[in-house]
């Protein structure tokens, strides 16, 4: 099994490119962020509690968030992979993620952080507003994400540092599958090892 976090901004193309590995490996593409929009929009316990939270644009508190991710695992820990998009995003849930895996004798095998400058990914989000009308995605909410992401989700990058993970960067700000065949090229490289081994 192959455990990967793609990292990065609001913005950077985690939910895309998540989807086109997920297509490519056969993996679970794991967002947090779409399990929590689809809790609001079916009105449940946990929807009700976190719709304010969510639209504007602050972080869902890490209680909540580690009771979602220690459900999916223990439904998804004998998979072929695991993608995880937009989770961890504090330090607390790395340290939980890790935590989880290692009761199930997994680790994470790579980090690959996506690269996208602050104004393409304001352009992108409000193209993006335009067409699908995301309530997070205009102007004042995406500078306030983007101080939560600076606050609370790049320290995660340290952390990840500190203990020695398989982190690779990719520049985000290129064509949907250049960026693609960048990150396989990685994906493919875990999975070579992961047969010799
Ligand atoms: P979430 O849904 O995770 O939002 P986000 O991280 O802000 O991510 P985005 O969906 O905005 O961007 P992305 O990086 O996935 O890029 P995408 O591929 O979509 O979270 C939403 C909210 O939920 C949070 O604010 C928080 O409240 C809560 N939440 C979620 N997880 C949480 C957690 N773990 N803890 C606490 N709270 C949590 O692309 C963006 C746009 O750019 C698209 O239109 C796409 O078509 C376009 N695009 C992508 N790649 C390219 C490219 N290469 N070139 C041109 N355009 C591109």
């Amino acid at each position: 099994m192959i455990n990967i976090v793609l990292f990065g901004p609001l913005g950077s193309g985690k939910g895309t490119q998540a989807k086109k590995i997920a297509d490519k490996y056969g993996f679970i593409h794991f967002s947090t962020g779409e399990l929590l929009r689809e809790e609001i929009r079916k009105q449940t316990k946990i929807g009700k509690k976190i719709k304010s939270i969510v639209n504007s644009g602050a972080l869902v508190p890490d209680d909540i968030m580690e009771e979602i991710v220690e459900n999916f695992l223990k439904e998804n820990c004998n998979t072929k992979g695991i993608i995880f998009d937009g989770f961890p995003r504090t330090l607390r849930q790395a340290k939980m993620l890790d935590e989880e895996l290692e009761k199930y004798n997994l680790l994470l095998d790579l980090i690959i952080k996506l690269d996208v400058p602050e104004e393409i990914i304001k352009s992108r989000l409000l193209y993006r507003a335009q067409k699908e009308g995301r309530t997070d995605d205009n102007e004042a909410i995406i500078s306030k994400r983007l101080k939560y992401y600076y606050r609370d989700t790049l320290p995660v990058l340290d952390y990840y540092k500190q203990t020695n993970k398989n982190i690779v960067s990719i520049c985000g700000h290129r064509d949907v599958d250049i960026v693609f065949n960048d990150i396989c090229l990685h994906i493919d490289k875990i999975l070579l090892q992961k047969m010799q081994i």
